[in-house]
């Protein structure tokens, strides 16, 4: 039966963020109905938003059930669209040493780092491994979050990875968007990097594809890990065989993945700490995405990206938590979205877009999800406080309830 959802004091639909393709986004670009409504149908997909007075008018009688939500705040689910989820082991240690004065590449060159949640995630067994990421996904489901991106990239031989995405394939969960991350750091097995790349090349990405373990596939290039020269060879083959590509650049030092990956019409480029002015320009006018992890940058004290920039040229931006073991222990959204309005400047209504619309984009969901608007997924949260609200106290966020294809999901 067609669902009509009422009794909201504020719908944020986003929808004319939307419609500005999450680019410069305003307080008006919210779209927020006073006293909305809006109609789901049988699949979970929304048919009308109004004005709940209209909606008593066309949408009551037998054929539809009504669900009075009472909120005071129904916003759209949030996407998170960079995580690293799929690990086991922690690394407080290393937190420890680099508060010492050591560097994350330092760390990294010592054979900590990466390397050493590599070591415990492939100690565990795969059961092991899919609770840890179950636990994970509830984690960021409590706080209104649909949609989760989960990359590989603790394995690091194809075997490994291959066993990573399985494990993740064994979510069985729509919702959890998989991305191929073989080239994060070096393989204990395969160290020059040039080995691994072209194993990957040749045997991994034709693997992915084959088994459908995943259509996206990403790559770490940073001193001391992978090279533009690696990564346009990684590029080159993965937009061959079909795959959306992502990137891990400019972290820590600029070294052109930014402006390589966009050439290769990269959904999103991630991190970009380390932009030069170019860079910038070039990013506002293309399709891809900048993804911003600034807890990433707390942990490591590093600069935090130019967002102002980016946003006041064009740029479509859409935030994440980067949520690993190493450099962003935390899946805090609320940790994120308080960096972004301290340390970035960013206002809340962009704040909002880039969780929702910005990360849709970010993992190419766009045309299903994101916003609230006729023909997307009626994925949303219930919330009873106000968007003006948010983002303010440092405190865990959890909205009321929260909704994914028009069916309310256990949260609590
Ligand atoms: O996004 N930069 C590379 N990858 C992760 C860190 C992974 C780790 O340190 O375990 C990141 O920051
Ligand atoms: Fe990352």
């Amino acid at each position: 039966m067609k669902q009509l959802f009422l009794d909201i004091q504020q719908l944020i639909t986003l929808e004319a963020a939307a419609k500005k393709q999450g680019r410069q986004i305003r307080e008006e670009d919210l779209s927020v109905i006073s006293d909305g409504a809006f109609l789901v149908s049988e699949e979970g997909r929304i048919l009308w938003t109004g004005a709940r007075k209209e909606a008593l008018k066309n949408y009551s009688g037998p054929d539809f059930k009504m669900v009075s939500l009472g909120a005071q705040t129904v916003l759209p689910a949030f996407l998170e669209c960079h995580t690293h989820s799929l690990f086991a082991g922690e690394r407080f240690e290393e937190f420890e040493l680099r508060l010492t004065g050591v560097s994350y590449e330092e760390i990294s060159r010592r054979g900590g780092g990466i390397q050493s949640t590599v070591n415990a995630t492939r100690q565990a067994s795969s059961e092991e491994l899919k609770k840890l990421l179950q636990k994970r996904i509830q984690n960021f489901r409590k706080q209104g979050v649909g949609v989760v991106e989960v990359k590989s990239g603790y394995g690091l031989s194809l075997k490994e990875e291959l066993r990573l995405l399985e494990v993740i394939r064994s979510l069985k969960d729509p919702l959890v968007v998989p991305t191929f991350l073989g080239p994060h750091s070096a393989s204990p097995e395969t160290p020059n990097l040039d080995e691994y790349m072209e194993d990957l090349i040749r045997k991994g990405l034709p693997e992915v594809s084959k088994r459908s373990l995943a259509h996206r596939v990403d790559i770490f290039i940073e001193k001391g890990f992978f090279t533009l020269e690696q990564a346009e060879r990684y590029f080159k083959a993965a937009t061959d065989m079909g795959f959306q590509v992502a990137a891990h650049v400019e972290q820590l030092s600029r070294q052109g993945g930014a402006d390589l990956a966009r050439k290769f019409k990269a959904l999103s480029v991630d991190h970009c700490v380390n932009l030069s002015d170019e860079d910038i320009q070039e990013l506002s006018n293309s399709s891809t995405t900048s993804v911003l992890l600034p807890s990433a940058d707390l942990y490591l004290n590093v600069d935090y990206p130019p967002a102002r920039k980016l946003i006041d040229q064009g740029a479509r931006v859409a935030l994440s938590t980067d949520f690993n073991p190493g450099s962003s222990p935390s899946q805090s959204l609320e940790l994120c979205s308080l960096l972004a309005r301290l340390k970035m400047k960013m206002t809340l209504p962009e704040i909002f877009s880039a969780w929702t619309v910005g990360a849709a984009f970010a993992l190419g969901l766009e045309k299903d999800r994101g916003n609230l608007e006729v023909g997307k997924f009626a994925d949303f949260q219930v919330w009873d406080k106000p968007w003006s609200s948010f983002f303010y106290n440092f405190e865990e966020i959890h909205p009321r309830d929260l909704y994914l294809s028009g069916k309310s999901v256990a949260i609590s």
